[in-house]
Formats: structure tokens, C-alpha cells, sequence
């Protein structure tokens, strides 16, 4: 049994069905990112689980516990859980110090204990400096650690964050992806982490769920969703891909437009359309005719861009079709030139159109 579990969860408002039957489960301790481009029901997944709204089918369990279904709800008060939203919300004229104590004062904890709880978190979140300043007299960072250790002030049993970097510039955001994932690595807590960027979710998951139009796409780690994309919403949203439409010849090859490309997955049947996605830096460039022909794509050079640390080209195959490379700067191939491209068979995985 897992800490969290969601079962055929969904939620509509009025005809439209924003969380449909989602079943997910959560091991304590994780971080687990929801990953999916706007509006594909992140923060209603997230408000279902905060006890927010309540569901129009389906179960929320925490402990093997029901604490939501169609028609009942625990307050999301008695979840033991903390939400951070978009927006900090810190109180502009309480100080850092304030502002973090004052969940712990509405629990009517002896006073030193709030102290000493409150001087832990503001060392850790490396407030401690700060702590008589007030949220108007800090940057954006630093209010978002406030924020951040005044959820996990009151020991919430699970944490739930609504993309919480989006206000910061990307600097700071990157240097608080880390930030957010050491102080998790301190205090593991179960984390829900809502994000609509790749590169956060990776940093910060343990485990990535890819939504798309409110169900679940893919449930898998940053290398499973990265290297083994489950269908080409997944290939394409996780972005470096190239996507080539095909035919299934047997069970690992695929005829695309002429190009015969041995994969590293099975599963569909002969003559099915599929589509077969390649990252862009597993392919390799060479102006040698190959000697065997299998995952060798003929084509022309129409762009060549130096990167400093890689080469970034565009090659127009027989087919027509473009697909990019991203190679090493060695033995560079000028625009205009006939190339082929190698697209190791490892590295071809057949996905569902
Ligand atoms: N209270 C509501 N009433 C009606 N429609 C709603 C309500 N809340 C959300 N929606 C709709 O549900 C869909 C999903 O919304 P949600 O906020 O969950 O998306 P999201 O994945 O968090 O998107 P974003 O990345 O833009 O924050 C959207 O089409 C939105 O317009
Ligand atoms: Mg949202």
C-alpha cells in the first residue's frame, strides 16, 4: 500500500472534463512532479488532493485511509498537509520571523517550542539573517523561502506546491530547484510538485507523471519519461525528439517514408501507424557512405550551427522529411553537403500515434 493513492479519480465542471479517471500512487517520501502544459488539470489534481474540491468519482486514501469521494471529504484542515500557492501569500507586515511562527501560534504551542521550531527552519532555509526583515524589504528568492519554511514549519505530513518558481526569474529559479529538492533531502517530506517545465521536474522528481487533457500519459522516472517515452505526446512535450511517421514492418522495424528503422521497442502490430521518435544528440553525422544501410538515413545538410560545446544540424532526408542532430564540433559538415545520419536502433523507440 502506498502513502498516497488516487483511484478513477475525476472532476468536471459543468461539461467539461478536467481530471478524468486518474489513478496514481504515491510512495511516502517522494517528490512526485505533475508535469503538462496549461490546462491540463494540474492544480485542480492537486486542489482534489488538498481537499479544495471534492471529487465527481473516484477516491483520494492517505494511509489506506478514504479522505475524499464523490460526496465526502475530510476538511483539508485535518489532511495534515501544506499547500504553497503561485502567489506566497506572506504577510506584508509581519517579519520573517512572524510570518513563520504564525501557523505554529494558531496551534497554540508553548512558546518555546514555537521558538525553537521556527530558529531550526530559518537556519535550514538559511533565513536566520533575515528573520527581522519584512517580506517587502526581501527578493523574490527569499520570499519564496519563507514561504517555503512556513509550510514545513508545522511538520505537514505531505506538501503540495503549485508551481512554485513561476514568479522568480531564471536564475533563481534554477538555484531554487536545488534548493527545493535539499530541503526535501532534509526532511522528506512527501512532496506534490506542480510544474509545466521539463527541466524543473527533473531536477526536482523522484517520480514524473506526464498529464495531458486531464488523464495521465506516463508514470515513470526522469530517465524512463526522457529515454522511454510511452506515446509521442510524451516524446514532444519532454521537447530534443524527432517524431517520424511510419508503418510497422515487423515487430521492431518501421518503414518510414522509405526509411528502414530498427527499433529498440515492440508491441504493435505489422502494418500499424506508428510513430518512431529519436533524440536529437543520440544521432550521429558522417559524409562516409555506410556500408550497411539498416538505421542509415541518406539526406542534405540545409543547416549547420556552431553551439560552442555542440554542433546543431538540420538534415533534409530523401523524404523530405527534417530531422536535427545535435553532435559533437569535431568534423564539421558545411550547409548544402550529402550526409547520412546514423539513428542507432537503441535509441528508435516505436510510440503509439
Ligand atoms: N472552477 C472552475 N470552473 C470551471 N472551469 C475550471 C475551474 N477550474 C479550472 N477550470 C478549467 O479546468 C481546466 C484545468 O484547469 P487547471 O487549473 O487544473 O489547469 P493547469 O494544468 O493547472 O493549468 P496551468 O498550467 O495553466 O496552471 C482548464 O480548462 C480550466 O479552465
Ligand atoms: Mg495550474
Amino acid at each position: 500500500m502506498s502513502f498516497l493513492e488516487l483511484s478513477g479519480l475525476s472532476k468536471r465542471f459543468g461539461p467539461l472534463t478536467v481530471v478524468d479517471d486518474v489513478s496514481l500512487s504515491v510512495e511516502r517520501g517522494h517528490v512526485v512532479c505533475l508535469l503538462g502544459p496549461s490546462g491540463c488539470g494540474k492544480t485542480t489534481t492537486l486542489r482534489l488532493i488538498a481537499g479544495f474540491t471534492t471529487p465527481d468519482a473516484g477516491e483520494i486514501r492517505i494511509d489506506g485511509k478514504v479522505i475524499s469521494s464523490k460526496g465526502s471529504s475530510v476538511p483539508p484542515e485535518l489532511r495534515q498537509m501544506s499547500m504553497i500557492f503561485q502567489s506566497y501569500a506572506l504577510w506584508p507586515h509581519m517579519t520573517v520571523r512572524e510570518n513563520v511562527a504564525y501557523g505554529l501560534q494558531l496551534r497554540k504551542l508553548p512558546k518555546e517550542k514555537i521558538v525553537s521550531l521556527v530558529d531550526d527552519i530559518l537556519t535550514t532555509t538559511q533565513l536566520a539573517p533575515l528573520a527581522e526583515r519584512y517580506p517587502g524589504e526581501l527578493s523574490g528568492g527569499q520570499q519564496q523561502r519563507v514561504s517555503l519554511a512556513r509550510a514545513l514549519v508545522v511538520e505537514p505530513q505531505t506538501l503540495l506546491l503549485d508551481e512554485p518558481l513561476s514568479n522568480l526569474d531564471s536564475n533563481l529559479r534554477e538555484e531554487m530547484r536545488f534548493e527545493i529538492r535539499r530541503l526535501h533531502d532534509a526532511y522528506r517530506y512527501t512532496t506534490i510538485y506542480v510544474t509545466h517545465d521539463q527541466s524543473e521536474a527533473m531536477t526536482t522528481a523522484d517520480v514524473i507523471v506526464i498529464m495531458n487533457k486531464g488523464h495521465i500519459e506516463q508514470v515513470g522516472s526522469p530517465e524512463d519519461i526522457y529515454e522511454r517515452p510511452a506515446s509521442e505526446f510524451v516524446a514532444r512535450f519532454m521537447g530534443g525528439a524527432n517524431i517520424l511517421a511510419g508503418q510497422v514492418l515487423d515487430e521492431r522495424t518501421v518503414d518510414c517514408g522509405g526509411l528502414k528503422l530498427k527499433c529498440a521497442n515492440a508491441g504493435h502490430a505489422a502494418g500499424s501507424s506508428v510513430s518512431v521518435s529519436i533524440r536529437q544528440h543520440t544521432i550521429a553525422v558522417t559524409t562516409q557512405r555506410p556500408t550497411d544501410e539498416m538505421n542509415w538515413a541518406a539526406g542534405t545538410v540545409v543547416r549547420s550551427v556552431y553551439l560552442g560545446a555542440h554542433r546543431d544540424y538540420l538534415i533534409e532526408l530523401a523524404s523530405g522529411e527534417r530531422i536535427r542532430a545535435v553532435t559533437s564540433t569535431s568534423n564539421p559538415v558545411e550547409n548544402g553537403q550529402a550526409v547520412w545520419a546514423h539513428l542507432p536502433p537503441e535509441f528508435c523507440r516505436i510510440l503509439t500515434r
